[in-house]
């Protein structure tokens, strides 16, 4: 079974979108849109073949069977909703929407026309997270106590979303697949240092209905590239490095309460045990994502980074975004 797929937006993230089509086995890459000739042609230059267009609508017809958006911010919506109204199935980069009412309209259409709906978390199709996943799941870690993410770098400043919206999706994304659930409170802190009214660095702080709390630090002003999520858990630590060589550590870590103790200075001791580093497959989670999405279009499974995951992150982003505006304050979220 072939699959004929779109992709709407070849700028500097589309781009990898239209290799890993163009190279999936089951998959055509049936054609991408832009309206800037610049980008089109830096296509044609790899596939001369491939037809394309300035209107992303003119896709949406025909036999194309899906479509991945990559094109700016503000059009997913718009682009999103013209695509599943046309029947296609749609995988659409982050952030879905920056308001939870559009979101919840976009998953409520893919659901009633029976499309498969996904959005770009590509943090969710990671190996290291998947595996987290699991051992969050099987209890070797223990109890989550709490967890810190860092994306931070010297990198590509947008216009047209601040720190939280263009970074925030993937960790709020990987916080929310791990948990499986949504916070109860967020708060998030910021600075705008280099454009006026966009955040360049926010420290957003999510706290769970069953005490556990995450901690996410997004920048694109700092002068080192991190990738890093640690979980600290009550029997050992984790900690995923994605730009590092060894991306998952496991730390026997801790303190343990012995069952008896003489002095009150050894009611804790601490557990200095060994570093497990697990072997994880070594594949790309564009393509990963890519085939999530392909094999949920075939199977009619639900996908992870579904679009009612979706919401749910844009509720946490969209009441961070609300923390922002009164210095932190703590917004509360019923979901
Ligand atoms: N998942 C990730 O890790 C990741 C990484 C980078 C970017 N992104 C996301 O990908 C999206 C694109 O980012 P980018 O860095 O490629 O931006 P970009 O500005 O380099 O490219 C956007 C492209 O979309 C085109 N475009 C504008 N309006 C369009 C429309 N209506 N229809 C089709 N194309 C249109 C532009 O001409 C441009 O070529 C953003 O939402 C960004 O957040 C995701």
């Amino acid at each position: 079974m072939t699959l004929r797929v779109a992709v709407l937006g070849a700028g500097a993230w589309g781009q990898n979108h239209v290799r890993i089509v163009a190279s999936e086995p089951g998959c055509v890459l049936a054609g991408v849109a832009d309206p800037d000739p610049l980008a089109l042609e830096r296509i044609r230059g790899v596939l001369p073949r491939c037809r394309l267009v300035a209107d992303p609508h003119a896709l949406l017809g025909g036999d194309v069977e899906a479509v991945v958006i990559a094109s700016p911010a503000a059009t997913h919506p718009a682009l999103a909703r013209a695509a599943l109204a046309a029947g296609k199935h749609v995988l659409v980069e982050k952030p879905l929407a920056m308001d939870v009412a559009v979101a919840i309209s976009l998953a409520e259409l893919a659901r009633s026309n029976r499309l498969v709906g996904m959005v770009g978390h590509l943090m969710v199709h990671h190996p290291a997270v998947i595996r987290l996943r699991e051992l969050l799941r099987s209890g070797v870690l223990g109890t989550l106590h709490y967890l810190h993410s860092t994306r931070v770098n010297l990198g590509r400043l947008r216009r047209d979303e601040n720190a939280l919206w263009s970074f925030g999706p993937h960790d709020v994304s990987m916080i929310d697949l791990l948990l499986d659930r949504a916070p109860i409170s967020v708060a998030a802190r910021g600075q705008s240092v280099l454009q006026q009214g966009i955040e360049d660095v926010v420290f957003l702080t999510m706290r769970y209905e069953t005490g556990e709390m995450a901690h996410v630090h997004l920048s694109w002003l700092s002068p080192r590239k991190e990738r890093r999520l640690t979980l600290v858990c009550s029997q050992k630590m984790a900690e995923f490095d994605d730009v590092g060589t060894d991306k998952l550590k496991i730390y026997d870590r801790g303190y343990d309460r012995p069952p008896e103790f003489s002095e009150y200075s050894q009611f804790l001791t601490i557990r200095d045990g060994d570093v497990h580093i697990p072997q994880l497959p070594m594949q790309e989670p564009l393509r990963l994502q890519f085939r999530h999405f392909v094999d949920c279009i075939h199977s009619g499974a639900v996908p992870d980074g579904n679009l009612a995951s979706a919401v749910r992150v844009t509720a946490v982003l969209e009441a961070a975004q609300r923390s922002l505006q009164q210095d932190g304050a703590p917004v509360g979220l019923a979901l």
